[in-house]
């Protein structure tokens, strides 16, 4: 069934000219169809540079947004127009233009989980990452981090910094709670501890590194490591468990699944090229304005 799929959605990309993009926790399936696999800032810098006709982006809103923003001219079509981010909409640009109010002079950095308005009202984008990077290039002792406050504190502790933080977070990440660490650092000693920065600090402050979606992977193959515990979505877990079969890869919780991310699937696709439809557009006027801190980040880092 799924090599039938995996014919007709090779076929129909190259009529379209189109590529298939898909972020690191999508399904299994789905991955397989990638022309390109990564994180967030890895698949932006595709979209940028892409000469396809269409992108077909395997992932949530924003990061099909963020491909529209970057490449109006494109076709980008979303295999499914629900696969949303909750933290992305846990701001909206009225809140952050009442934000900036009461914290006048402020610069912002936004994560790029977030929607085109607000990246809108944004000096600087940053993602999992770079955010460290972004952060430490901005010559103002006032900065808002929106919209997640676990990367933001991340990036404070780091950096030994003050950030204006907004509370949003994910709510995959929060399933990761440290007593879940302690717990499987105890059952397995030797295991090096990765997890992503949308973790909360607590779990974070527990961890031997704080990487990115594709940072985790990268570590684990340049690691010489033989057994790790790993923060984040779970796909990524499995991703490393058919990768290095002589490893050992613990999660940190067995239900840290992004149901969203889950909703894309290889029919999804197949239908998406097929009508043409799902396509992702931003309104011209917040496109170009939300154009800029996406532009400055890509130019930086
Ligand atoms: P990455 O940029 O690390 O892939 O993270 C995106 C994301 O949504 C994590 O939850
Ligand atoms: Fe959003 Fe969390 Fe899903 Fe990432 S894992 S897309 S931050 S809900």
């Amino acid at each position: 069934m799924n090599n039938q799929l995996t014919e007709k959605i090779k076929e129909l990309k190259k009529q379209r000219n189109a590529l298939i993009l898909v972020h690191n926790y999508q399904r299994q399936e789905v991955q397989d169809i990638a022309d390109f696999k990564g994180d967030s800032l890895e698949l932006s810098r595709k979209a940028a540079a892409t000469d396809a006709d269409v992108i077909v982006f395997c992932g949530v809103h924003f990061m099909a947004e963020t491909a529209s923003i970057l490449s109006p001219q494109k076709k980008v079509l979303l295999p499914d127009l629900e696969s949303g981010c909750p933290m992305a909409d846990m701001i909206t640009r009225e809140q952050l233009i009442q934000f900036k109010k009461k914290n006048p002079g402020a610069t912002v950095v936004t994560y790029i989980n977030s929607t085109a308005e607000v990246k809108a009202e944004t000096d600087i984008c940053c993602t999992s990452s770079n955010a460290v990077k972004v952060v430490k290039s901005i010559h103002n002792d006032k900065i808002i981090f929106c919209p997640d406050r676990n990367l933001g504190s991340y990036v404070q502790k780091v950096l030994n910094k003050k950030l204006i933080l907004w509370q949003g977070f994910c709510p995959t990440h929060m399933r990761m709670l440290p007593e879940y660490v302690i717990e499987k650092k105890r059952k397995y000693p030797k295991a090096v501890v990765l997890v992503h920065p949308e973790c909360q600090p607590e779990t974070v402050a527990l961890a031997d590194e704080v990487l990115s979606t594709t940072g985790i992977m990268n570590y684990v193959k340049s690691s010489g490591a033989d057994e790790f515990i790993i923060g984040t979505e779970n796909e990524i877990t499995f991703v490393l468990r058919r990768m290095y079969p002589d490893k050992i890869f613990h999660t940190v919780s067995d239900i840290a699944l992004c149901p969203n991310m889950k909703k894309n699937t290889l029919e999804k696709v197949l239908w998406t090229l097929q009508d043409m439809k799902n396509e992702i557009r931003v309104p011209e006027n917040i496109r170009e304005k939300a154009y800029k801190p996406i532009k400055r980040m890509l130019d930086i880092f």
